[in-house]
């Protein structure tokens, strides 16, 4: 409780509006519980507490760590960051949380991990999407190390000064503001250090349209879609999106060498 609010990171700033709850909270992508915007109702049903974090793979010692006990070892901070959703709409957030890379810390990863998976739970008990065949359940989303250790990548267990909602992603969830809203994934609870590159949720299900790096770039269209702008939550306004969402100074470094790979789709 006396987490939130958790101080700002003024480093984090943003050149537009917050985009207010009613807007952000109520348009939401969260397929495990439905498949439409309204998924708030549904997303309630998901018990948050206790919730653990399976840490596995190409570590030092396995471990499993509850959230709550997470947070009291890494601390919490604000930022605000924006959220480009490949479906070309966008909105502007304080997410509370913690930069990833404490988290890969603790983990202490082997000289041979080269990537993060980063999964989902799995209950068709309470997300009935689950039940569901055709999508490759659970989701699943995955990190380089160097992405997973720039500072830009963080770990929110909060957004607008409280913990949470469940919509959101409850208790913890991902936030990649430089790649399309897919990668940053809802409600983990297992995170594996690995050598190969994962197969992503969205790559099991339609590789030619979404790709492992996802990064935003305007001037490569979805091929049902063009990037080129994106409607802003809660205005009547289209506004240009911009390269990697704004944040090239960032990351842009991160991709140097990999101009091979399809890094925006
Ligand atoms: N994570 C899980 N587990 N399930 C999902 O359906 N949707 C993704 C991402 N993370 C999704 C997910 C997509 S497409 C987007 S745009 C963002 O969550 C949406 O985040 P928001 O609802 O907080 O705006």
């Amino acid at each position: 409780g006396n987490l939130y609010p958790a101080p700002r990171n003024q480093a984090y700033t943003l050149d537009r509006a917050v985009t207010a709850e009613k807007y952000s909270g109520n348009y939401n992508n969260f397929y495990e519980f439905s498949l439409s915007k309204t998924v708030l109702p549904e997303a309630n049903a998901l018990k948050t507490k206790p919730w653990t974090i399976k840490i596995d793979g190409l570590v030092e010692k396995p471990f499993e760590i509850e959230v709550e006990e997470l947070i009291r070892k890494v601390g919490l901070e604000e930022r605000l960051y924006r959220h480009r959703c490949v479906e070309a709409w966008s909105m502007s957030v304080p997410w509370t949380g913690f930069p990833l890379a404490k988290l890969v810390a603790l983990a202490k990863p082997l000289s041979g991990a080269k990537y993060l998976q980063m999964q989902t739970f799995m209950d068709k008990a309470v997300a009935p999407v689950q039940r569901q065949f055709i999508y490759p359940w659970p989701y699943t989303e995955g990190l380089t190390m160097a992405e997973a250790g720039n500072d830009l990548a963080f770990m929110a267990t909060g957004i607008y000064g409280k913990p949470l909602p469940n919509q959101f992603g409850a208790p913890i969830r991902l936030a990649v503001p430089w790649k399309y809203g897919f990668k940053s994934i809802k409600s983990i609870n297992k995170i594996s250090f690995v050598e190969a590159r994962p197969k992503t949720f969205w790559e099991g299900l339609q590789s030619a349209e979404y790709g492992f790096w996802a990064n935003v770039n305007p001037a490569v269209s979805h091929p049902r879609w063009s990037q080129a702008s994106e409607r802003v939550l809660g205005t009547e306004q289209r506004v240009p999106t911009l390269i990697y969402n704004g944040y090239g100074e960032q990351v842009a470094d991160l991709y140097k060498g990999l101009e091979k790979e399809r890094l925006f789709v």
